[in-house]
C-alpha cells in the first residue's frame, strides 16, 4: 500500500471522523461479510437416530440423512450456496483398505443423492481422504507402518468418480498426498465429468485444532501424527508450491487450512495467485470459541463475527464454518 503524500495532518485530519458512527463506519468498510461466503459443514451419520450430539462440537450435531436433507431446506432458504458433507460410520465398517470409501452406494454417496434431489440448486461439496473410512484413521493407505502415496491416489480417483456419479458438484481432496488433483482430474475428464469443481485443499497444515472433528467422525486412536502428509506450521514458501502444483494440475479453487493460525498463508495465496481461495474455519477453531463463550471470557456472535471478517481482510473468497448457519441467520436478521 502506498500511502497519499497529502493526507492532512491534525487536526485538519482527524482519522477517528470516520468511525463516529455507526453509519459512517459501514459506508467505509473495506470488506463485509455475506451469507454467499459461508459454506457449512455437516457430519452425517449411519445411526438409526435422527440425531446425535458431538460433544466437543457444543451445538453440532452428527445427522441422518433426512434430517441433513431438512437443514440443507433450510440452508438454503438462508441463502447459503454450498453444504460440505463428512461421514461417520459405524466402526465395523473401517478397514485397512478403506474399501467403505468406494463402495458405490457408500453413506455419503447416498446423501449427496437425497439432498440433490430434495434441493437441487444447493452446491454440494465432498471430503476427497480415507480417514472416515480407514480404522486407523490415516488419510492414506499403511504399507508397513508408511504411507503408501500412490496406492492412496488410486483410492482416491475411485471415491471422487463414485462421488461424482452420486451427485456431488465439489471435491476436496484433504489428504494431501502427491499427484492427486491431477490423477482426479483426468479421471474425471475421461468419464465425461467436465463441470465437476475441485476444491483443494492446497495448503493444510499438521494441526492441534483438528481434535474436535476427529471425534466428529469417529476416529478413536490415530497412530502417530499425519506430519509426513500434512505440512509443517513453520512453513509459507511451501504453501505457495502446493498451491501452484494443485492448480497446474487442475484444481479450480484452493483452501488453507486451519484458519486463524494460519491468516498469513491466505493472505499470501490469495495475493500471489488470484484465484477463488477458501478458509476453513475448523473443529478446534469453532470449540475454543464456544469454550471462552462458556467460561464468559466472550461475547459469541461479536466473537464468531470478528473470525469469520478476519478470513475476508486476508483476502478469502469464502469460509468454511460450523457456524455457517447461525450467521446467516444473523446476516438475515
Ligand atoms: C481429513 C480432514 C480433517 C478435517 C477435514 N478433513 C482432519 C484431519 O486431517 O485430520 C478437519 C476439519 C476440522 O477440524 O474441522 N481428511
Amino acid at each position: 500500500m502506498s500511502f497519499n503524500p497529502i493526507l492532512a495532518p491534525f487536526p485538519l485530519g482527524r482519522p477517528r471522523r470516520l468511525r463516529q458512527s455507526p453509519w459512517v463506519r459501514d459506508l467505509v468498510a473495506e470488506n463485509r461479510l455475506t451469507t454467499s461466503d459461508l459454506i457449512w459443514p455437516l457430519f452425517i451419520h449411519d445411526q438409526d437416530k435422527p440425531r446425535e450430539a458431538i460433544s466437543s462440537l457444543q451445538g453440532v450435531d452428527r445427522l441422518s440423512i433426512a434430517e441433513a436433507v431438512k437443514e440443507a431446506h433450510a440452508a438454503k432458504q438462508l441463502g447459503i450456496k454450498v453444504l460440505a458433507l463428512f461421514p461417520h460410520l459405524n466402526s465395523k465398517i473401517r478397514t485397512p483398505d478403506a474399501r467403505a470409501a468406494i463402495d458405490p452406494d457408500g453413506l455419503i454417496v447416498q446423501a449427496c443423492r437425497a439432498i440433490k434431489s430434495e434441493v437441487p440448486d444447493i452446491g454440494l461439496l465432498v471430503d476427497i481422504a480415507l480417514d472416515p473410512y480407514t480404522d486407523h484413521g490415516h488419510d492414506g493407505l499403511l504399507r508397513d507402518g508408511k504411507i503408501a502415496n500412490d496406492a492412496t491416489v488410486e483410492m482416491l480417483v475411485q471415491q471422487s468418480l463414485i462421488l461424482t456419479a452420486g451427485g456431488a458438484d465439489i471435491l476436496a481432496p484433504s489428504d494431501m498426498m502427491d499427484g492427486r488433483i491431477g490423477a482426479i482430474r483426468r479421471a474425471l475428464e475421461q468419464a465425461e465429468h467436465q463441470d465437476t469443481l475441485i476444491m483443494s485443499y492446497a495448503a493444510k497444515y499438521a494441526s492441534a485444532f483438528y481434535g474436535p472433528y476427529r471425534d466428529a467422525i469417529g476416529v478413536k486412536a490415530l497412530k502417530g501424527d499425519k506430519k509426513t502428509y500434512q505440512m509443517d506450521t513453520a512453513n509459507t514458501d511451501e504453501a505457495l508450491r502446493e498451491v501452484a502444483i494443485d492448480l497446474s494440475e487442475g484444481a479450480d479453487m484452493v483452501m488453507v487450512k486451519p484458519g486463524l493460525p494460519y491468516l498469513d498463508v491466505v493472505a499470501r495465496v490469495a495475493e500471489t495467485f488470484q484465484v477463488p481461495t477458501f478458509v476453513y474455519q475448523v473443529s478446534g477453531e469453532y470449540a475454543m470459541i464456544k469454550a471462552a463463550v462458556e467460561k464468559g471470557y466472550m461475547d459469541h456472535d461479536k466473537g464468531v463475527m470478528e473470525t469469520l471478517l478476519s478470513f475476508k481482510r486476508a483476502g478469502a473468497t469464502g469460509i468454511l464454518t460450523y457456524f455457517a448457519k447461525h450467521v446467516a441467520e444473523l446476516l438475515k436478521a
